[in-house]
Parts: C-alpha cells; structure tokens; sequence
C-alpha cells in the first residue's frame, strides 16, 4: 500500500457548470486508524447532479466547506480495519469522499448514507447504480410516489440519464407505456432501441410542448421528473385527470441558482386534480431491501439493463462530474480509480 492520499478539495463556490477550476487536487499521508474505525481503498466513485447543489449552498446536507474534501458516494475495499463489523477485505460502499483512502468509523454520512457490505456476486459499478441510491431513487419515485399502474402515459425527464434510465424501464415492466425526453438524437435512439420507450422527444431540437400534446393525446398520467424548470411546465399543460408528478431533481436549475425560470402551468394540477410530490430517497432507505430485490430479479430475467459510463482516474473526477451538466453521459457516471 502507497503512503500517499490523492484527495480532491473544494477550491470555491461554483458559478455557472462545475468543471476542473472549481477544486484543488492535495496529496495527503493515507490516514491512519483509532479503535472502531476502518480504512477504505476507494476503488469507484459516484458521480451524482447534488454533489453541484452541495457545492454551493446548505440542503439535506451542510454545504462544503472551502478547502474541504468534496463529498460523494464511492465503493472500496476494506484495507485495514479496528472495526468489529468491517474485516479487511470486504467490498463497501459509502459516502467516503473524492479521495483514494478514506476512514471510517461506520456511522452514516450526514446521518444519511451508512457504509454497506457490497454483497458477494455484485459487482462495485452496479452496487454504485442499480442495486444503489440510483436504482432505489427511480423505484421509490416511481412506485411508491408516483403510483404507477398498467395503462398510465409515464413520461421520464432525464430519461437518458442514471435515474431516468431505470424509470423508463420499471415503467415498461409495469405496463405503462413510456415517452422519454432526453437531449439530443443519440440519446432518442438509445431510449428507443435499447430501453424500448414507447416515444422519445428530443428536448434540443424540438419544441417539447407541440411533441408532448402529438404523443400524448389523453394526456400524461405520471411524469417522473429530474430535471424542472422549462421540461416541468410543458408537461404540466398536459397532465390527465389525477396525474402523479413525482419530484426527483431539478437539474437544469442547480447550475444557474439564481436565475431557475418560474413555472406557469401549476393552475392545471387543479384542474385536473393533480398532485406534485418532492421525494429525498433517503427517506425511504427501509424500502431498500424489497427495491432491489425486485431490482435484482428484473435484471435477472433480462428486463432491465443497467446504463454505466466509465471515466478513468481520480484526477478525471471534476471533469466526470462536469459531464452530467454539459449532458455527456448516458445512464450512470462512475469515476474508476483503480481495478
Ligand atoms: N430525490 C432524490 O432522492 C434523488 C436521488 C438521486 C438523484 N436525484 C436527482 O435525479 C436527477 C437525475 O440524477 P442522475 O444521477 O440520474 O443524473 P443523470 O440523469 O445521469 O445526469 C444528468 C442528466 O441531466 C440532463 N441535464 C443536464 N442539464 C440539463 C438541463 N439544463 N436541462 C435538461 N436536462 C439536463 C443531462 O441529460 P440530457 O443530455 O438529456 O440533457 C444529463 O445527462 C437529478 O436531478 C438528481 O439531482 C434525486
């Protein structure tokens, strides 16, 4: 084991898209462990739209400190261990930060996110994203908030995306039928071919509002949305009657937190006796075991694929995260930091 710490730290409050210029890259001595503590060889890191709002402001979650290690979800392995419920060699994965060891003393991160014994057979990648906070995030928004049933016009903004990706599919599994918005035409096709949506509009080059009302002439009865602003008041002028909307994220305003553009469409839940409910999937954590069991068995039967996509090296991780704002990535962003 090397005695050097590779540790990305928070430079300053980002303005506009995060990239490279908002951290510095420190190198530290690995640290070393008390009683009740564990050391983890960070391996994968997570590359998540919040850790952008945690830059910036406070939210579930205090905001990084300037000079502070940025925070993230990552999988390692346990490399030396004073813990009684950690031994060394075990898979875990965690919020342990951008950096190549990390210790920890078991307890959750921000009282949310516990370290977990990644079960034998899965692989990091996928404990990072189906079988994580990604594949329970679009399983608890979908089933548990949104209420989806057989029948329902689901719409999925982000479609093309980690979350999105899965929501599509579930949606498909239950009996919806399926309409994407994701942007540009390489990410329509993969919707189409690869997850088999049902319709998908290309939110770049077309106008969402005259696509939505041609694909989705009864209306859309779920929309599963992660990313606000514009893509969310199109889709509310087209809501049926009892639409659920569940609120995942709002990504096309986390870069620009001054200037979010309003929602005008708000007047149609009523109309329709709509509801609108924001969800924070740590919240639901105790649905955790039945979500990914479900998880695990779609994926088994060939039902749902899991979306990665790999950039390499810890110093590529501001660049990894800045591709989930620029719209580079498809299905789930991973930082590999060493096999
Ligand atoms: N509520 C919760 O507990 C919870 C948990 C996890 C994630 N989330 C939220 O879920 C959403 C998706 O997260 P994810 O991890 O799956 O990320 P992701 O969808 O894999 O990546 C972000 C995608 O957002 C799209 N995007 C970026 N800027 C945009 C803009 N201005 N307008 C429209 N689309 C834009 C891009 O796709 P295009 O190329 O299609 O633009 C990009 O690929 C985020 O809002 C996130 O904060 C919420």
């Amino acid at each position: 084991m090397t005695n050097k710490n590779r540790k990305w730290l928070l430079a300053k409050r980002p303005t506009g898209v995060v990239g490279p210029e908002d951290f510095d890259l420190t190198v530290e001595p690995v640290p070393s462990i008390a009683e009740g503590e564990f050391l983890v060889r960070n391996r994968w890191l997570s590359c998540d739209p919040a850790q952008r709002t945690y830059m910036e402001f406070d939210s579930y979650i205090p905001a990084v400190e300037i000079g502070e290690m940025m925070v993230g979800a990552s999988a390692g392995e346990v490399v030396e261990s004073r813990h009684p419920d950690f031994q060394v060699g075990d898979v875990v994965s965690g919020a342990f930060g951008w950096q190549e060891y990390a210790v920890s003393d078991g307890s959750p991160f921000g009282g949310l996110i516990p370290p977990v014994q990644i079960p034998a057979g899965v692989d990091a990648p996928t404990a990072l994203s189906l079988f994580g906070i990604t594949g329970l995030t679009a399983y608890i928004g979908l089933i548990d908030v949104a209420q989806v049933k057989a029948g329902d016009t689901v719409v999925v903004s982000g479609a093309a995306g980690a979350v999105g990706s899965v929501v599509c599919q579930i949606a498909k599994i239950k009996g919806a039928r399926v309409v994407g918005i994701a942007g540009g035409p390489r990410k329509c096709d993969m919707l189409r071919t690869e997850l088999n949506v049902d319709d998908a509009i290309d939110y770049k080059n077309s106008d969402v509002d005259a696509r939505l009302g041609e694909t989705c002439p009864d209306g859309i009865d779920v929309f599963f949305d992660n990313v606000g602003g514009e893509i969310l008041d199109a889709v509310l002028a087209h809501i049926a009657v009892g639409a659920r909307i569940a609120l995942c994220g709002s990504i096309s305003g986390y870069s620009e937190s001054q200037g979010r553009v309003p929602v005008y469409n708000a007047f149609n839940l009523t109309l329709q006796r709509g509801t609108m409910r924001g969800f924070l999937v740590f919240d639901h954590l105790d649905r955790a075991e039945a979500a990914i069991g479900d998880l695990a068995t779609w994926a088994a039967e060939g039902k749902i694929k899991n979306q990665i996509d790999i950039v390499e090296g810890l110093e590529n991780a501001p660049s990894a995260l800045r591709r989930l704002f620029t719209g580079d990535n498809i299905g789930k962003q991973l930082v590999k930091i060493t096999d």
